[in-house]
């Protein structure tokens, strides 16, 4: 293939997000899920809190922002999915084609992330049911204990919920989601901050807000090891969409005229602030009722309820927070899936309907070996622990910086300086040169200490 054929190609596909808005809104329901409010506090709490979340915010905006720049560029301009479009531009710019494993981590640790992020969001509709019918009204620390063991032993339950889910993000993806994804997340992500909002103030008010603070704040750097960096820099990756194509696959409808930088900054901020407002919910919940904070997944299933079983209203509460929080997840979980969909309908031909359902089921499979992780295999471990532990440190940890590195070191080494910064507010720009230093420096070094650290080397 010629340099002219990959652009006639690429011209003729995909249509447009309607406005900057809606695309700072897509990505935004993208990055805001389950890694905001339920895996960042739980991250926090096994980490020791304060210089994790430090560390955590040094990675987003080190390490988060350039990514995310690149990552949107190269969509932007490959105009396809993350595969081929690394294809196409690894040939057009330096004339070598095998750029396109990049892309293949992405789409696999996609597959991956989304086989156990579908039961987990299947707990939360579960968790919506069970506080609808008032289960958790004026429940104590060890009732919530046995509402949450219960769930995570029953093989049947959270069989039914994931493939509830997982119905529902095939169903959006075989339809086309841009008529309906950029109509709900432009009603669920000011609902789902009014309702935190309303948590933050039962927190302030019940909860033991300063001890959260200061567990969430006061950094304490003797509680920091190698693995704690690397799972802040992972827990970067997993709540900005980074490292896997999700958010390249979306910068793929964005309009020409539109500034990436302006839309990264918006997306990463409200990211980061649903994260923390998250933390500042549940963690002075947890000192209140002498919960432990190193508790781990199960963390918001059990603090969320107790606090809600205390609160007038908290039936109410308590359930449209938890459909919330599963409709967030939802629109992470379409982004999860569009990459590699989008994938199989440009390289296998197939049409959309086909490459969801194919898709979708294989990835409701390996999700069954998430649900077993908590019961009949969960004595079965071996490297990081269970299937479930060993899934998640593979993709955040290692698949997704992996690919994300590359993505990065692509844009910034080997495109040339005029097609980056054509996309990228123009060479002289203070725009440009910040991402370019820290996306040539910066971010490809930190990962690089970090995953070193860990094999021991540094
Ligand atoms: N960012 C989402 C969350 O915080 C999850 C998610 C969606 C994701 N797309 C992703 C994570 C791509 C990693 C890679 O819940």
């Amino acid at each position: 293939m010629t340099n002219k054929d990959s652009t006639i190609l690429r011209q003729s596909l995909h249509g447009q997000w309607s406005s900057r808005i809606v695309f700072i809104l897509a990505v935004s329901g993208s990055a805001v899920g389950l890694g905001n409010i339920w895996r960042f506090p739980y991250m926090a709490g096994i980490n020791g809190g304060g210089a994790y979340v430090l560390i955590y915010l040094l990675c987003i905006f080190a390490i988060g922002l350039p990514i995310m720049i690149s990552e949107i560029m190269l969509g932007r301009r490959g105009r396809r999915n993350p595969m081929t479009s690394m294809e196409l531009l690894g040939l057009e710019e330096t004339g070598i084609k095998s750029w396109k494993y990049a892309g293949v981590i992405g789409l696999l640790a996609g597959f991956l992330i989304l086989s156990y992020y579908s039961v987990i969001a299947g707990w939360t509709l579960n968790y919506f049911m069970l506080t609808a019918q008032g289960l958790f009204d004026g429940i104590g620390p060890s009732g919530v204990d046995e509402v949450f063991n219960a769930l995570t032993l029953s093989i049947k339950t959270q069989v039914v919920f994931h493939t509830i889910f997982m119905a529902l993000t095939i169903l959006i993806i075989a339809k086309g989601i841009k008529a309906g994804l950029e109509r709900a997340v432009t009603i669920m992500m000011p609902a789902l901050f009014i309702i935190m909002v309303v948590l933050i103030i039962y927190a302030i008010t019940q909860g033991n807000f300063l001890e959260g603070l200061s567990f969430m704040f006061r950094p304490d750097f003797s509680k920091l090891d190698g693995s704690s960096l690397l799972s802040a820099m992972g827990q970067a990756f997993f709540t900005l969409s980074l490292g896997m194509g999700c958010v390249f696959t979306y910068g793929a409808y964005l309009p020409k005229k539109e500034s990436i930088f302006n839309s990264t900054i918006a997306i990463i901020l409200c990211d980061t602030l649903i994260a923390l407002l998250a933390g500042m919910i549940i963690f002075p919940i947890v000192f209140s009722y002498g919960l432990e904070p190193a508790e781990g997944p199960g963390l918001i299933f059990k603090t969320l309820p107790l606090a809600f079983g205390q609160i007038s209203g908290g039936t109410i509460f308590g359930s449209l927070f938890f459909i919330l929080l599963g409709f967030a997840a939802l629109t992470s979980a379409i982004s999860l899936l569009e990459p590699s969909v989008a994938w199989m309908i440009e390289q296998k031909n197939v049409s959309r309907k086909v490459s969801a359902i194919t898709i979708g089921l294989g990835i409701w499979a390996l999700g069954l070996l998430t649900v077993l992780s908590f019961n009949e295999l969960s004595d079965f471990t071996f490297w990081k622990g269970t299937v479930f532990d060993n899934f998640e440190h593979l993709a955040s940890n290692i698949l997704l910086p992996t690919s994300g590195l590359l993505f990065t070191v692509f844009a910034s080494w080997f495109m040339s300086k005029k097609s980056s910064s054509e996309e990228l507010n123009g060479e002289h720009s203070w725009q440009y040169r910040f991402w370019r230093f820290l996306a040539r420096y910066i971010a490809p070094i930190a990962v690089l200490i970090i995953f070193l650290n860990v094999i021991g080397i540094f």
